[in-house]
């Protein structure tokens, strides 16, 4: 494993428990336009990647039905406790602890992940690997983030550590492909090219009010978390009130959380 993949795994291990909080706000009503968008039927066979704590398995697995199966997977044991523990009502749901890109059973009606591909250290190639899991006329239904959301709370996170910590703002991360497929056009092109047809890219608008609260719960919530990993507690509370103050002082109210969600029929 790499440390960008030791990396995630310790901020959304972290998070767990955040990351259903701030899922009303955020992951929730994506999981769900996910879901739409893959028109899961009674009786379907669903693979859900990169579930974290179920924002689209959850409701993948009520379309299913109890005659249906949700494979629900994550890297995480936190977030994998996290599902079992609220989805203990849907035993058509099954939760497991695995790399998705690793997963080798097939022939689901569905392969869907909410905002998981671009965390895959090849993100064509892990993409591919999901989409050969479901059988041909099969859908596949990936949400990625589009270009520009969630950045402002990025910023000013990396601000705030870096006024704490004494040390200098974090670098930009390096541009790798999520960066230029994170358009509708662009994303249409690249899924295009991956062994779907009739691609469809919804842009799914949404932007969340940044009340203190759900402002701090998208740090603690999110993959964010992870630059607070090395933090003592009373660094953590300096940072809330450096992220919060810098914030307002810029005038941010609302966060752009839109996404892009691509589906298509597999060949
Ligand atoms: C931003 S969260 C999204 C979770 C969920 N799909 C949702 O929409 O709420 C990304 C999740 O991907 C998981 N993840 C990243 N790489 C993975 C991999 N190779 N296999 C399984 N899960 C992975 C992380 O542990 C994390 O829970």
């Amino acid at each position: 494993m790499s440390s960008r993949e030791v990396g995630t795994r310790r901020a959304f291990d972290a998070a767990a428990a955040d990351f259903t909080a701030l899922g009303r706000h955020l992951w929730e009503p994506i999981g769900a336009a996910t879901v739409a968008a893959a028109g899961i039927g009674e009786g379907d066979r669903v693979l859900d990647a990169c579930c974290g704590t179920g924002a689209s398995a959850i409701p993948a697995a009520r379309a299913a039905g109890a005659g249906g199966v949700v494979d629900a997977i994550d890297l995480s044991g936190p977030m994998i406790g996290e599902l079992r523990r609220r989805s203990a009502d849907l035993p058509q749901l099954r939760a497991h602890e695995a790399d998705a890109t690793a997963w080798d059973t097939g022939g689901y009606d569905v392969v869907q992940s909410a905002l998981g591909i671009f965390f895959f250290p090849d993100m064509t190639d892990g993409t591919e690997r999901l989409i050969s899991r479901a059988r041909s006329g099969g859908r596949a239904v990936f949400t990625i983030w589009r270009g520009g959301s969630m950045v402002a709370a990025g910023r000013h996170l990396g601000r705030a550590v870096a006024a704490v910590t004494e040390s200098a703002p974090p670098p930009e991360r390096e541009p790798s492909l999520i960066d230029r497929v994170n358009q509708a056009d662009t994303y249409t092109a690249w899924l295009s090219g991956r062994n779907l047809s009739d691609v469809d890219v919804v842009v799914n608008e949404l932007r969340l009010t940044m009340t203190p609260e759900v402002a701090w719960l998208v740090v603690i919530g999110s993959g964010f978390r992870g630059l607070l990993a090395d933090l003592e507690p009373g660094a953590v509370e300096q940072v809330r009130e450096r992220y919060l103050d810098s914030l307002r002082a810029e005038g941010v109210t609302e966060l752009d959380a839109t996404t892009l969600i691509g589906s298509g029929t597999v060949r």
